[in-house]
């Protein structure tokens, strides 16, 4: 049966990390330090300012610039190169879109990232034909993990039963999130992380997206 398979961006779609690695090449070992402290911070801001109730006055693309700022400032670090770090698709997404079209699904990105900052990465990495919408948070004025983003994104992809959305993510707290709007959610576990959130629990759990289309053949997803 046709579903929509509804994937985060960052760290799920695109590799955060390896972009870093390669803007940053003199940072050697400090790169992985960075993009880990750059990725926190931008997480930790999206989420205190939605608590404060103040989302609605930054989008994700200034709060990821802070992130950074502060990331560089951390490690005494002055390299603006990696302001304007593209981000590449991880090998696996393109395969695992084509595969998911193929079956008659539909395909989604859904994230905090700003349309623009989104369009920009998807250009990149050449996957916009295999997606067939683009569902950014900022109409909410709210971050993920705040189940008005979810429902947001349910209406945007036509409202279909929360449960006949399978969203994929590899944050393993918007899984949980997922979860609890009652989407069957898929946590892409690309860095062998421990398990989390055991009262919101994935529906499967998988190292990459190569079994994305596999495993729903097989009744892996109800
Ligand atoms: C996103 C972040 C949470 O794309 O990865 O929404």
């Amino acid at each position: 049966m046709p579903r929509i398979f509804m994937f985060d961006a960052y760290g799920t779609l695109f590799d955060v990390h390896a972009a870093v690695a390669r803007a940053g090449a003199s940072l050697g070992a400090r790169a992985e330090a960075l993009s880990a402290l750059w990725r926190a911070k931008q997480l930790e801001y999206s989420w205190t300012m939605t608590l404060m109730g103040r989302a609605g006055e930054v989008d994700f693309w200034t709060l990821t610039g802070r992130a950074l700022d502060f990331a560089l400032a951390r490690f005494a670090i002055d390299d603006p190169a990696l302001r304007g770090a593209l981000l590449d698709a991880y090998p696996d997404v393109a395969p695992a879109l084509a595969a998911l079209k193929a079956a008659g699904h539909r395909t989604a990105i859904f994230t905090n990232g700003t349309r623009r900052m989104v369009e920009a990465a998807i250009a990149a990495s050449g996957i916009g034909a295999m997606l067939d919408h683009v569902i950014t948070v900022e109409p909410t004025g709210r971050f993920k993990p705040d189940p008005a983003v979810y429902a947001h994104a349910r209406a945007e992809a036509g409202a279909p039963p929360p449960r006949k959305i399978v969203f994929v993510s590899s944050n393993r707290w918007d899984v949980a999130a997922a979860a609890h709007a009652g989407f069957t959610p898929i946590w892409v576990n690309r860095s062998g992380q421990p398990g989390e959130y055991p009262e919101l629990e994935p529906a499967a759990v998988m190292r990459d997206l190569s079994s994305l289309g596999k495993l729903h053949e097989q009744g892996g997803i109800s």
